[in-house]
């Protein structure tokens, strides 16, 4: 049993998390990670509205009795998806674990304190995650320069972000990007973390609701088949190399500016992807951690594989070391 400050916290079995994804964290996903064990989060802006949100975290609980989470996702936005009126569908649904991202969670954290509301504030630097343990969350999901999605602009990887947190903060924090078998989660472990989070490990199961094609294409690429866009406007993502991410890298290394690209990075596109399984149809996002994906097992199968082979490794360097 790798039993945590993490698993304490939030009551779960595994100190594993699978962390907010648009257009894939809906129910099946988020309530087999949670009946696995670890702990699944619905991603809150996949549903077109509140309402639609509501019925999703309704779908979960149909699946599952234990723990999930719905993931809140605030970026800065041309047109902002109305964040208050699904904040305020997450309280009164009755959720009870949230994760955050994008930007602080300060001006959630009222609301979510009132209600009884454990947040899991995800960001990619110390100094977030001090700011975040400042105002009052339970735990820090830590993501290095390796994550899928946004890693910052600090490019600081695991292996240096995640004992440096350990090294300034006192509430539990689970260790994100670049994670994906045992010994990642037996190294984030030895690093002082309490846990991991996944993002693209999950995206690459039986139960996860994306086409064939985008997991097959996970199974088959390395850890060099990702780009990183948006870099000149301080708004980083790590997605697939595909035609149109090498396309937007180009245009923006060549002096390009956000309108240059915004038919190309649409929102819309990448779901295409998703739904359809043209790889080439818009920007996905992915991570280095591909590298280490060689199947695609159900959900249940790879918690419990994570989880026996981090064990396995620890004791094997216990033995040693005694
Ligand atoms: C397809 C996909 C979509 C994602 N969308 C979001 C999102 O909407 N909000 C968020 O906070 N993180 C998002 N992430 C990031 C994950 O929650 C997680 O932090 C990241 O995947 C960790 O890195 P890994 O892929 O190496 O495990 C996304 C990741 C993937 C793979």
């Amino acid at each position: 049993m790798l039993s945590t400050r993490f698993t304490e916290a939030f009551g779960i079995e595994h100190p594993i998390v699978q962390g907010g994804m648009m257009w894939v964290g809906r129910a099946e996903l988020a309530a087999a990670v949670s009946e696995a064990g670890g702990l699944g989060m619905i991603t809150a802006l996949t549903q077109p509205t509140p309402a639609d949100l509501v019925q999703e975290i309704e779908r979960a609980r149909s699946l599952t009795d234990k723990p999930f989470g719905v993931n809140l996702t605030i970026l800065p936005s041309i047109n902002p998806p109305p964040y208050d009126e699904y904040r305020r569908a997450i309280v009164d649904a009755g959720v009870t674990i949230v994760e955050t991202a994008g930007s602080s969670p300060e001006p959630h954290m009222e609301m979510f304190r009132d209600h009884g509301i454990k947040v899991i504030h995800k960001c990619t630097s110390v100094r977030h995650a001090l700011k975040a343990e400042r105002v009052g969350v339970t735990a820090v999901s830590i993501d290095g320069f390796e994550c899928a999605g946004h890693p910052g602009e600090d490019d600081v990887p695991g292996l240096v972000l995640i004992p440096a947190t350990a090294d300034r903060l006192s509430i539990p924090f689970i260790a994100s990007g670049g994670f994906g078998d045992g010994r990642g989660l037996a190294a984030a472990l030895v690093l002082g973390a309490d846990g991991i989070n996944m993002g693209s490990r999950f995206m690459c199961t039986v139960e996860s609701p994306v086409a064939q094609a985008v997991k097959e294409r996970i199974v088959e690429a390395t850890e060099l088949d990702t780009n990183l866009i948006f870099r000149s406007l301080r708004n980083t993502a790590r997605v697939a190399k595909n035609a149109v991410s090498d396309e937007v890298v180009e245009i923006l290394a060549n002096g390009g500016e956000f309108a240059d690209v915004r038919e190309l990075v649409a929102g819309a596109r990448g779901r295409t992807v998703f739904e359809q399984g043209d790889l080439d149809a818009g920007i996905w996002t992915v991570g280095l951690v591909q590298g280490l994906i060689h199947d695609i097992p159900t959900v249940d199968e790879l918690v419990r594989r994570i989880v026996e082979e981090a064990e396995r490794v620890l004791q094997v360097k216990t033995l040693l070391t005694v």
